[in-house]
């Protein structure tokens, strides 16, 4: 009742409406709109109340309430099973366990803070409270193990995509999935899966990206070569818009990867990406390999020319970015 309330509100910006009205519409008491109006204040919506004119809605909280990341998006599978939690360890680690206890495709949980958030290689995930996206989606796609870097790759377009959109700026993608900022990273993603040798049980997509984070939020050894769109914009970035945005894109490129495989994400990766054409350290734990990233192939992975003219394939790795 509480979302049926929001939806006619915001239908109606900047309008009274009664208490007589409210519940004649929505076939509850005013007694009952009363409450659920309190209980949107204590949400952090700024409705105002008149006594002879109604309720208007002012401002909604800068919360990543699935309600309203849902309104007026396309999330298609994605809006179907949001789960939000105010505080969390890691949100891959709720996806793991729902996803153990059968939850379906297309689950998300977010979180406004990780306390033990993860990223790639065992290092740890800064995510301060109310001012990045940390989110995680449960896949189970029809797919065999070695393809499930397909979907991260995807994940990298639909959010450059999204961080082009909301903010202009010019976002671009290091392989495999960290999207850069004028060289600074402004986003990762952990991808975790279960599967058998030939089929993967479910597929855990963790994306973090740093919105409106400040350099001191960020511990100082990685300020060097981390930012978040707040900083290099100038100016808060409406998280909520923005998690929609990044929803509602990979529901429209998952659903046309179940339909046609990876050529079209491998496009919609090249077309956003800032590593090929460019000379490249690629770090592994046991390796240091130096060349021309020149291309990445049928199963996502980045093909290498050496300096002596050798192509190597790397399936994993650090890369690092040294110009043209
Ligand atoms: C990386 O190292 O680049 C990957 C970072 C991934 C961070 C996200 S935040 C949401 C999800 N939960 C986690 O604990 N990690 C991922």
């Amino acid at each position: 009742m509480k979302e049926a309330i929001l939806e006619v509100l915001r239908r109606h910006p900047g309008e009274y409406l009664s208490g007589e009205e409210l519940s004649r519409g929505l076939g509850v008491s005013r007694t009952a709109i009363w409450k659920h109006i309190q209980a949107l204040r204590e949400a952090g919506y700024q409705i105002d109340s008149q006594p002879r004119r109604g309720h208007c809605l002012l401002a909604v909280p800068d919360l990543l309430y699935p309600e309203e990341i849902r309104a007026g998006g396309r999330l298609g599978l994605f809006g179907r099973e949001i789960h939000y939690l105010t505080e969390v360890g890691s949100t891959n680690e709720t996806a793991r366990s729902l996803a153990e206890e059968g939850a379906p495709e297309g689950t998300i949980v977010l979180a406004e803070i990780q306390t033990g958030g993860r990223g790639r290689l065992g290092r740890m995930w800064v995510s301060p409270f109310g001012k990045g996206i940390w989110m995680s989606l449960i896949l189970r796609p029809p797919i065999a193990p070695p393809a499930a870097p397909h979907l991260t790759l995807a994940a990298a377009v639909a959010v450059a995509r999204a961080v082009r959109e909301v903010t202009g700026l010019p976002a671009g993608i290091k392989w495999p999935n960290d999207l850069l900022v004028n060289g600074r990273k402004v986003c990762g993603i952990l991808t975790e899966m279960k599967a058998e040798v030939d089929a993967v049980h479910y597929i855990v997509v963790g994306i973090g990206i740093n919105v409106n984070l400040r350099a001191e939020d960020l511990p100082p050894d990685v300020r060097e070569l981390a930012t978040s769109l707040m900083m290099e914009l100038g100016a808060a970035v409406p998280r909520v818009r923005l998690a929609r945005e990044v929803l509602s894109r990979l529901s429209e490129l998952y659903s046309l990867y179940l339909q046609e495989g990876f050529p079209p994400v491998r496009e919609a990766w090249k077309e956003m990406n800032i590593t090929l054409g460019k000379r490249v350290k690629v770090s592994s734990t046991w390796d240091e390999y130096h060349g021309t990233a020149v291309d990445i192939d049928n199963e996502g992975a980045l093909l290498v020319r050496g300096e002596d003219g050798q192509q190597r394939r790397f399936y994993a790795g650090d890369v690092t970015l040294r110009g043209s």
